[in-house]
């Protein structure tokens, strides 16, 4: 059998865990498979560029950030024809059985494109999914995007260092946080360091509420903003400084990006975990050729959840948002 893994999307810490758990196990639990690692992404796939792998490749790479194989952004899979049509035809050519896939939304779509066409060949070979994104907005009511946990740690770091120079000098640090359109890494970056405030992509912000906070804390004043939040940093800075002069307030306020930031670094246990755990699992379903499908994970040991292709990229299998109950607590902790 030959097996290949396409890392694709925005890279993230827990690719390469992935990459390991694939290439060892499958080569651990069948004799005869060999795995190829696509190079670049969807890239590689519209070139036919592949490298071999075997154990030794994978020695060491768990917990590195990025991934060995490289992804780079290709647009022209959702613009042009022709490169989805190349993508099949290099994908029969090379005589690939399966392709075990840890990326982003774009990918899942890319995915269940190429399933199609091969299934209307006639080919065999399938495709087995699982969602790697810092953004946690692929399918996440079915699982837990690999590189989640590990933005969020990237994130509390620079969180709680900016809180030295928040307290020093009694100023507000406006900060912005990566996660495309999704409530997710803001939030939680924002639950696990207590940062004062979160503004989510479609909250409808109470300036003066924000005001009123920051006079009350004095010392310092962390607020997270969602990166799809229509505003920019220096909008938001220009409007609550207007009102803090208005009270004849001194606090001073500052902006930063964590941005690329919360995307590099060493995993954090709970993704090479679960990267471990998922892609084992996607090497045993391609063994017993399951149909292609997503394979979504809470937690190490338990089945992952597994659906179609076509059911992960409804709807109804993401929110951008946060749970009610979520938001709820996080306004209770303020
Ligand atoms: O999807 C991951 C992500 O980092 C998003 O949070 C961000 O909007 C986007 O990728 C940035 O993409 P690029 O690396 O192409 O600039």
């Amino acid at each position: 059998m030959k097996f290949a893994i396409l890392t694709g999307g925005g890279d993230c810490p827990g690719m390469n865990a992935f990459v390991r758990s694939v290439t060892r196990s499958a080569i651990n639990l069948r004799e005869d498979v060999e795995v190829w690692g696509v190079l670049d992404g969807w890239a590689g796939m519209i070139s036919g560029s592949y490298r071999q792998l075997g154990v030794l490749d994978t020695a060491g790479i768990s917990r590195l950030g990025g991934t060995v194989l490289g992804t780079l952004r290709a647009p022209e899979l959702k613009e042009r024809e022709e490169s989805r049509e190349r993508v099949v035809q290099n994908f029969i050519d090379a005589g690939f059985d399966a392709l075990l896939i840890c990326g982003g939304n774009g990918s899942l779509r890319a995915a269940l494109d190429l399933d199609q066409r091969l299934k209307r060949e006639e080919q065999r070979a399938r495709i087995y999914f699982t969602s790697a994104s810092i953004d946690n907005d692929v399918a996440n009511t079915i699982g837990t995007s690999i590189g989640f946990y590990s933005a969020i740690e990237r994130s509390m770091e620079m969180m709680e260092w900016i809180r030295d120079t928040a307290s020093a000098h009694r100023r507000v640090y406006i900060v912005g946080s990566m996660g495309r359109n999704s409530a997710y890494l803001p939030v939680y970056a924002g639950l696990t360091t207590g940062a004062e405030y979160v503004i989510r992509p479609d909250e409808q912000v109470d300036f003066d509420k924000i005001v009123d906070m920051i006079e009350e804390r004095d010392r310092d004043t962390r607020i997270i903003v969602s990166e799809a939040y229509p505003r920019t940093l220096e909008e938001i800075t220009a409007i609550l400084s207007a009102a803090l002069e208005k009270r004849k307030s001194t606090h001073e306020i500052r902006t930063v990006d964590m941005g690329y930031f919360q995307r590099g670094g060493m995993a954090s246990v709970t993704d090479v975990l679960r990267a471990n755990w998922v892609g084992h699992c996607m090497v045993r379903a391609a063994i017993a050729k399951d149909d292609s499908g997503f394979y979504g994970a809470f937690h190490v040991g338990a089945t992952p959840n597994r659906v179609t292709l076509e059911e992960a990229l409804s709807p109804e299998a993401t929110h951008e948002d946060i749970p009610r109950e979520i938001i709820e607590m996080m306004v209770a902790l303020r």
